[in-house]
């Protein structure tokens, strides 16, 4: 018998953990093996948009454990994640943790796991922003550095951790299993009912908008950046109106820098975080998307919606080499440039090497054939 234990913490964990269960289900099946599948959720996003609403639409099992850490200071958050999942991994003696992304639950539980000697397997490994000013790629580095199973989406990530001297034979290009879930619940999304919800469409005709995402600490912790950003955006959306699905990061700073009436200047369609499937119908018929989103420069790519990302550098850059994405910071002229070129430009869904829907099986029959438990 074979125990796994996934972790999932934040939003962005979601998806990418989704089809590996399955996967791993499917795989042992066929394989005759037994396995035992555990899932964790450190409880790092807690309310119900960033959380339940996902796991209620991805079809993932209700989590064995729920850590209930919530927010906090970042040594906080990770301190009380490592502290609630080692009593898991102690009660549950997985033969292999497998963790995803680059959140603190990510680093937390995957450091939990080595100090007890038990192997981690790291989705989504070996991208690299080059900027130790963001949270996650801190936690990037680091939990590659201790992982054992180091799962890959594209081409580069293997360089970067060869360059950090890391063994090749444990690192696997498999692809990108966020970009299974989104092929397998695509054609789900577009029938959704958000765009009349939100007066998008009328009689069959989708009215032309854009979808912006914002919750980079770098672009909405300070008063100043996130002003001209919201500024900047207010403009763009007299040209063309724009949702706003408002992280609660993002909102409280709002709130907190009294920047409202900045929005009220604008043509905005103001919106809570959306579920998945809502997420996926807004992305798919936008016009353009501006976003500092990390995952979201990826689903673009392959929905062929012209991307601009809000930050300076791109732990991602096959969205950029082969997808829609256009890396443009935040300032303010830059941005406005590359709306209107983006807006005259003609794209198509482009597929990047193993973005094909197959990623989470590639990984269930490399994990259960190295895990002869
Ligand atoms: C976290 C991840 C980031 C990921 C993002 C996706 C880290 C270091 N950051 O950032 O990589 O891109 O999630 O959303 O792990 N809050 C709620 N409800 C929730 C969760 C948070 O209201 O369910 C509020 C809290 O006030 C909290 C703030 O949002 O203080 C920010 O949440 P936090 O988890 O600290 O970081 P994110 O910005 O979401």
């Amino acid at each position: 018998m074979t125990k796994i234990i996934h972790v999932v913490g934040a939003r962005p964990n979601f998806m990418k953990i989704a089809p590996v269960i399955e996967a791993l289900n499917q795989s042992a099946a066929r394989n005759n093996r037994t396995v035992t599948q555990i899932l964790v959720h450190t409880g790092q996003h807690y309310t119900p948009e960033m959380s339940a609403l996902m796991f209620e639409q991805l079809g993932l099992p209700t989590p064995d454990y729920n850590l209930e850490i919530g927010s906090g200071g970042h040594g906080q958050q990770t301190g009380r994640i490592m502290e609630a999942f080692e009593k898991v991994l102690l009660a549950e003696t997985p033969d292999l943790v497998v963790v995803v992304g680059d959140v603190n639950s990510t680093i937390a539980c995957a450091l939990d796991a080595k100090k007890l000697n038990i192997p981690v397997a790291h989705i989504e490994a070996g991208l690299r922003s080059y900027d130790r000013e963001m949270p996650e790629e801190i936690n990037r580095v680091l939990t590659d550095a201790i992982s054992d199973y180091l799962f890959t989406t594209e081409e580069s990530a293997r360089l970067n951790l060869i360059g950090e001297g890391i063994n090749g034979d444990k690192i696997f290009f498999v692809g990108n299993t966020m970009i299974d879930t989104l092929l397998k619940h695509k054609d789900a999304a577009k029938t959704r009912p958000i765009l009349n919800t939100l007066n998008l469409k009328t009689n069959d005709q989708t009215k032309p908008y854009g979808i912006v995402t914002l919750h980079r600490p770098s672009n909405v912790d300070e008063a100043e950046p996130l002003k001209e950003l919201l500024t900047c955006l207010a403009e763009l959306s007299k040209d063309l109106t724009i949702v706003l699905p408002l992280h609660p990061r993002t909102r409280a700073n709002i709130e907190k820098f009294n920047l409202m009436p900045v929005l009220e200047n604008g043509q905005f369609i103001l919106i809570e975080p959306q579920g998945y499937l809502d997420f996926i119908c807004l992305m798919s018929n936008a016009r353009l998307i501006l976003s500092d989103s990390g995952g979201i420069q990826e689903e673009a790519t392959v929905l062929g919606i012209p991307c601009l990302t809000l930050r300076e550098n791109t732990e991602r850059p096959i969205t950029i080499s082969e997808g829609t994405n256009t890396l443009v910071g935040n300032n303010p002229n830059a941005i406005i440039n590359a709306f209107n070129n983006a807006l005259n430009k003609d794209y198509s869904g482009k597929q990047p090497k193993y973005w094909d829907g197959s990623a989470a099986v590639r990984i269930a029959d490399i994990l259960l054939t190295q895990l002869m438990v």
